[in-house]
């Protein structure tokens, strides 16, 4: 039986929690999988993989994105911060800890999407009001929290800037 090898190659360049990457990568790859299996980075999750669910979000060029739907090879020049990359050498970040301190985790599979999400608000509307935090995270469904204590958690991190 003849192997044909149809598999094309992209050589990526791109900024991922502060390092300069460098890869030679499957045109098809997607960014989610170049994070989890290439990198290990395994904070952002798959849970849909369509889109929907907000699991896998990460930012790009400080936006908020789900990885599962864009290829590594679009990422090319780009700036990526996943959730590892909040965690500074003096521990976690003040969102991360509002989470835990508000008692805004359960499961905890939503909350890496969830935290860049609130990271990227904070961002750009340093004092948002409760409304404006469930905007914000309306792309990412929790189904243990209920998501009063996530609206809880950002407000509280946002006092604290
Ligand atoms: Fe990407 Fe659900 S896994 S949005």
């Amino acid at each position: 039986m003849l192997h044909v090898n149809t598999t094309e190659w992209f050589d990526l360049e791109v900024i991922i929690n502060g390092r300069h990457i460098r890869a030679s990568i499957p045109t098809h790859l997607r960014l989610l999988d170049f994070l989890r299996e290439n990198l290990r980075l395994t904070g952002a999750k798959e849970v849909c993989g369509e889109g929907e669910c907000g699991a896998c979000t990460v930012l790009l060029d400080g936006k908020a994105v789900n990885s599962c739907l864009i290829l590594a090879a679009e990422c090319h020049g780009a700036t990526i911060l996943t959730v590892e990359g909040l965690q500074s050498a003096a521990g976690m970040d003040d969102l991360q800890e509002a989470f835990i301190r508000d008692h805004a985790v359960q499961c905890g599979y939503c909350i890496p999407g969830m935290i860049l999400s609130a990271e990227e608000l904070l961002t750009h509307t340093p004092h948002p009001d409760r409304e404006q935090i469930r905007h914000a995270l309306a792309g990412n469904i929790c189904r243990c929290t209920g998501y009063q204590k996530v609206v809880d958690a950002v407000e509280n991190s946002a006092k604290k800037r």
